[in-house]
């Protein structure tokens, strides 16, 4: 049994569902509903050809505790009636922690064992939410499946034993590498007016730099003064979209070019033309550092740090400030892009998920 909630969920579960199909595996898909959008949810079942969900459980969006409780309810009686070998939870959102939370308590019940797809990751921030929602979930797993070996001291640490962690490498990636060539024809950057390698790519939606005025202000600031040097495509998520407009911030948005948050595709094509990204999200880091193009990311801290020692990325300097954002922005312009694959870590190779499936029949009974 899969289990996809939200938008960064989608490009992981889409090549383990293949790879299942090829090794003659059953599966079902269980979406939760946390995204329910066409842009948020439904393009990507399109763009990356996954079936339509056998349990589609329609929580969408509420407090953490109402989500996460409401999949927790929706998501016990589909569990109970099928009793799968398997659950396989990936990332680190309210829908993974709260299957993985059903899963294990039911286990003696159903037999059914839990595996965590993207193990191990560590921001150390426990005001985050997806830190919570990662170190819980590996607590509760039989099977850590890790994306990097920067993840394996992470869980020893915690005291999780050996045997039950494997590293498969970033499934994320599987999803990249195929869809590169078909995301190149779209052209997206030409189509809107935009030159490959002659603008910049930015994402915003973490808590901690759109939920406080003073914080999402700086960003926009940030992203205004590259603005002065090339032009700035902006995804607007929705969490980021209402906090813009409560906080009467607007008018820090007219330097750049406001994009809704873009399908699977459109935003491949986009991040592997354009000189830099600057980004919150955990994916970028990863999918940039594939695509070999330089990455700013406005966090403190990454629980992806093999971005940082191996491949393209850097963190702004925190606190974050409207000039430390700029130059990192012409730190990263100056390093250049590297080419897909120049600067990828071990396991990032298109074959993670045929491994991911692997370490789940070795450790079936
Ligand atoms: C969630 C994940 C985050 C991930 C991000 C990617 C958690 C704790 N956070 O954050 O790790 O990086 O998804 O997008 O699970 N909304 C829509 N349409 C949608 C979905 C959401 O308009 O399809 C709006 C909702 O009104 C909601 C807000 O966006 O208030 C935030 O959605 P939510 O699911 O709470 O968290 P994200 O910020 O998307």
């Amino acid at each position: 049994m899969l289990v996809a909630g939200a938008r960064p969920n989608f490009m992981k579960i889409a090549p383990v569902q293949k790879a299942l199909d090829r090794a003659g595996h059953r599966s079902v898909l269980v979406h939760t509903g946390q995204h329910y959008d066409d842009k948020m949810s439904d393009s990507f079942f399109r763009d990356l050809d996954i079936r339509a969900p056998e349990h589609h459980l329609g929580v969408g969006s509420a407090s953490h505790a109402v989500q996460t409780a409401r999949i927790m309810e929706a998501f016990e009686p589909v569990l109970l009636a099928t009793k799968p070998d398997w659950v396989l939870v990936p990332g680190d959102v309210n829908s993974t922690i709260a299957c993985a939370l059903v899963a294990v308590k039911l286990k003696e019940r159903t037999g059914t064992r839990l595996a965590h797809l993207e193990a191990g990751l560590r921001s150390s921030d426990w005001r985050m939410p997806e830190e919570v929602n990662r170190v819980l979930t590996d607590r509760c797993s039989d099977l850590l499946l890790i994306p990097s070996w920067d993840a394996l001291p992470n869980l020893e640490r915690e005291g999780i034993e050996r045997d039950r962690i494997a590293f498969v490498g970033n499934v994320m990636i599987d999803t990249l590498l195929d869809r590169l060539p078909a995301a190149r024809e779209r052209a997206i950057a030409a189509q809107m007016g935009l030159a490959t390698g002659e603008f910049v790519v930015a994402t915003l939606h973490r808590p901690s730099n759109v939920d406080d005025p003073a914080a999402l202000e700086v960003c926009l600031r940030g992203l205004g003064a590259i603005a002065q040097d090339r032009p700035v495509v902006l995804t607007l998520h929705p969490r980021t979209a209402k906090q813009v407009e409560g906080f009467g911030l607007g008018k820090l948005l007219q330097p750049l070019c406001i994009t809704e948050p873009l399908g699977y595709m459109e935003m491949l094509s986009l991040v592997d033309a354009a000189a830099v990204v600057v980004t919150d999200s955990g994916g970028v880091q990863e999918e940039t550092t594939a695509l070999g193009v330089p990455c700013v990311t406005l966090r403190e801290q990454t629980e992806r740090p093999v971005t940082l020692t191996e491949g393209t990325n850097r963190l702004a300097p925190w606190p974050l400030t409207a000039e430390g954002i700029r130059n990192t922005y012409v730190a990263a312009l100056a390093q250049g892009r590297v080419g897909v694959g120049a600067k990828s870590p071990e396991g990032w190779d298109g074959c993670a998920a045929e491994r991911a499936v692997e370490a789940l029949a070795k450790a079936s009974p």
